[in-house]
């Protein structure tokens, strides 16, 4: 899709369509709408429809004005921005989406948005705008022999100034709405399109494709991954026929520092049937999407390489089938994970914290000094917060907090759940240091307890996606299906840790609080020596 810039009169622009937004700024249950435009011949044109009382600006609401007066637009979509006071590129980002989502099915292949100012300013205006239309011109439908391509050709965006100036904003928005994309294509994939081996390729075609010297990729197999002792992750793919896949992408340019490196941890469980402790038929289906914690770290970094920050970042993909088999676990067989806890294995459907804990390790070893996970790890973080957050989980409040204003400047919603040490308590075992699956009871959290055993003091976040990676309805802005759900908060995370990740210091665990800069330091130390656990 094209994204065209330009500062054309919108009464003169000859369009499809186009769209403006309109808010509300009336009372409760009286709507006051307000077109944000400042051309009086665009007010005038909206004037008859408003006066109709058809339109009162409530979000997502829409309403298209055929043969618009004065304008030279085939169509006038007035799009609603809720209430005026608290419109913000959150809202704008997904009116974009509407909009787009809007014509579409119409037969138009192209349309207008007029780019309404926001009090971040119109670069943030223009970035999200193209950020959702790449992500409403998505459409998961690719297995409907019948399906129609309805996906738009361009999408112009009319700003009021230089138009040069906002190209870098209107690029950025490309790169990070196509990466979300990147991400929801290989969540979309079922079982046997998206096998660990089919994901390790998709990963190696992205990293070709950008061919740049800053990044580069390594697929362990089966052999790599015993050699390297990760019993964890070797007790779930052991029981597959399908080869597992660790994906080991590295975003090293030239001028970042040594320290401190992001590591970005993904759960890529291609198809969980449970294992031997197997899941009921009924919705097992729906477990093609137990990778997208690791397609979600996929497009992150596939957006970070383009986007250039100056620090390293790696992305590490645990990439496997849980299965019955022959061959696979059972419950109560123990696995050394490659740190050297023993695990004793209860139910073999919590898979996914043995592949991480694995895999964040590594990451240490590696030489990442944070941290972040991103699994749809339990059912039980779908019962505590639906399908409308996140969870997410820290052991150290200065990283937390840092990612909080990218979640917010991302528009995204998670919701930060406890890790008291108490927890611990009811995932210890009789005969291991550690348990895989505890009570009934606080199930989100227990199991980012026992992420938590293997990050030790490295400054950490874990994201718990199960409920929230996959969209069940359609909805004004968005398809249903896979939702790329923190892709785009992990890009604004790791653009401001290459800016201040630096002298963030550390509040994990018991570690050397307070100093800025020897947390990161011990951490670095620790991941150097793999010691720690
Ligand atoms: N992949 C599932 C979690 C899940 C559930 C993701 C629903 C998306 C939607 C995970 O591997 C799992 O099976 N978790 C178990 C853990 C339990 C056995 C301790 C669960 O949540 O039931
Ligand atoms: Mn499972
Ligand atoms: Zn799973």
């Amino acid at each position: 899709m094209n994204t065209v810039l330009s500062s054309a009169n919108p009464t003169q622009l000859e369009s499809e369509c186009l769209a403006v937004v309109v808010v509300d700024d009336g009372e409760k249950n009286k709507p006051q709408p307000r077109v944000l435009a400042s051309e009086a011949a665009l007010q005038s044109a909206a004037a008859e429809v408003l006066a109709s009382g058809e339109v009162t600006g409530k979000l997502f609401e829409t309403v298209m004005v055929h043969r618009p007066q004065g304008l030279k637009a085939k169509r006038l979509l007035l799009v609603g921005g809720g209430r005026g006071r608290s419109f913000s590129s959150t809202e704008l980002r997904k009116l974009a989406g509407t909009a787009a989502r809007f014509v579409k099915p119409k037969n138009i292949r192209s349309f207008a948005f007029l780019t309404p100012e926001l009090p971040t300013g119109v670069a943030d205006a223009v970035k999200s705008i193209v950020e959702g239309v790449f992500v409403a011109n998505f459409d998961p439908d690719v297995y409907k022999s019948d399906r129609k391509d309805q996906s738009l050709d361009s999408v112009t965006l009319l700003v009021n100034g230089d138009t040069k100036s906002l190209q870098a904003a209107a690029d950025q928005g490309r790169i990070i709405g196509e990466s979300q994309n990147f991400t929801r294509e290989l969540v979309n994939e079922p079982g046997n399109r998206m096998t660990p081996t089919m994901l390790a390729d998709r990963a190696r075609n992205m990293v070709r494709q950008l061919g740049m010297d800053e990044i580069k990729i390594e697929v362990f197999g089966a052999d790599k991954i015993q050699e390297l002792k990760m019993g964890a992750f070797w007790g779930v793919a052991k029981g597959s026929d399908e080869p597992p896949a660790l994906i080991v992408i590295r975003y090293e340019p030239k001028d970042a520092p040594a320290s401190p490196v992001l590591g970005l941890i993904g759960k890529g469980v291609t198809f969980d049937t449970g294992g031997i402790s197997i899941k009921p038929a009924d919705g097992m289906e729906k477990m093609k999407y137990d990778m997208a914690g690791g397609a979600t770290m996929l497009g992150a970094i596939r957006a970070l390489a383009l986007l250039r920050p100056k620090v390293k970042i790696y992305a590490l993909v645990c990439a496997t089938e849980n299965m019955p088999s022959g061959k696979a676990q059972k419950p109560g067989d123990v696995q050394i994970a490659m740190s050297g806890k023993s695990i004793e294995i209860i139910n073999t459907d919590a898979e996914g914290r043995l592949v991480l804990a694995d895999g964040l390790f590594y990451a240490r070893q590696l030489g990442c000094t944070h941290l972040i996970d991103a699994a749809t790890l339990t059912g039980a973080c779908v019962v505590a917060l639906g399908m409308v957050n996140a969870g997410v989980f820290s052991n150290d409040d200065n990283m937390y907090g840092r990612f909080q204003s990218a979640l917010q400047r991302a528009g995204e919603k998670m919701w930060r759940l406890p890790l008291d040490p108490e927890y611990l308590e009811t995932i210890r075992s009789n005969i291991a240091d550690i348990m895989n699956s505890g009570s009934r009871y606080g199930g989100a959290i227990t199991a980012a307890m026992f992420l938590k055993e293997f990050v030790d003091e490295t400054p950490w976040i874990h994201l718990d996606i199960a409920g929230t990676a996959w969209v069940e309805e359609n909805k004004a802005w968005i398809a249903k299906g896979p939702s790329g759900i923190a892709v785009r908060t992990l890009i604004e995370f790791a653009q401001d840790f290459a800016k201040t990740g630096a002298s963030w210091g550390t509040s994990a665990g018991t570690a050397t609080a307070g100093n800025s800069t020897s947390g990161t330091d011990a951490a670095q130390k620790r991941a150097d020596s793999g010691a720690g656990l």
